[in-house]
């Protein structure tokens, strides 16, 4: 059975549902398993055993949070090859895709290995500490599930 990891940062929750709902639209295919984890969590072995790395977080500050930059930075000396990724994350106003393209472009410059097969998934917050914009949830479901049926045909 293939699996992949969804590697998270979320200060107030938001981002962690995105997480949660785009693992269950990847588990729908019924044969992959998921792991949720947080960057300071996440042990490398957990990340070789698995098929795939998603990286997600809210944008701060005009790009991806503190911890998820250093957790891709590290991730450059994991032999990462063969392994298919895609990035999400929650953004307000007019920052969308902040986080996830540059999160996309470290992963290109520093994770060569890794193979983006979709574009990020952006999910707007409707104040500082959210809700999710109402279409934002069904949204990562169906990431989830592309994704997923891309790694099986993978
Ligand atoms: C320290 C901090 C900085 C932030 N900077 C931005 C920003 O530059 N642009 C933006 O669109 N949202 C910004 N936000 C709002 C976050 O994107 C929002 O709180 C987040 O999407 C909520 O997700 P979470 O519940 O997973 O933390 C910031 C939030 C915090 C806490």
């Amino acid at each position: 059975m293939k699996s992949v990891v969804v590697v998270y940062e979320s200060q107030f929750g938001n981002t962690e549902q995105l997480a949660k709902e785009i693992a269950a639209g990847i588990e729908k295919t019924g044969e992959i398993r998921t792991f949720l984890s947080k960057p300071k969590e996440i042990e490398p072995t957990e990340i070789h055993a698995a098929d795939a790395i998603l990286f997600g977080c809210p944008v701060h500050a005009g790009g991806p949070t503190r911890g998820m930059k250093k957790f891709i930075g590290k991730l450059g000396k994991e032999g990462l090859s063969g392994k298919l990724t895609a990035c999400f994350e929650t953004y307000m106003g007019d920052h969308k895709s902040r986080a996830v393209g540059k999160m996309e472009g470290m992963i290109a410059e520093k994770l060569s290995g890794l193979t983006l097969v979709k574009p990020g998934l952006s999910a707007l917050v409707v104040g500082f500490r959210g809700p999710l914009a109402d279409d934002a949830l069904q949204k990562a479901r169906e990431f989830g599930s592309d994704f997923g049926q891309r790694l099986l045909t993978s």
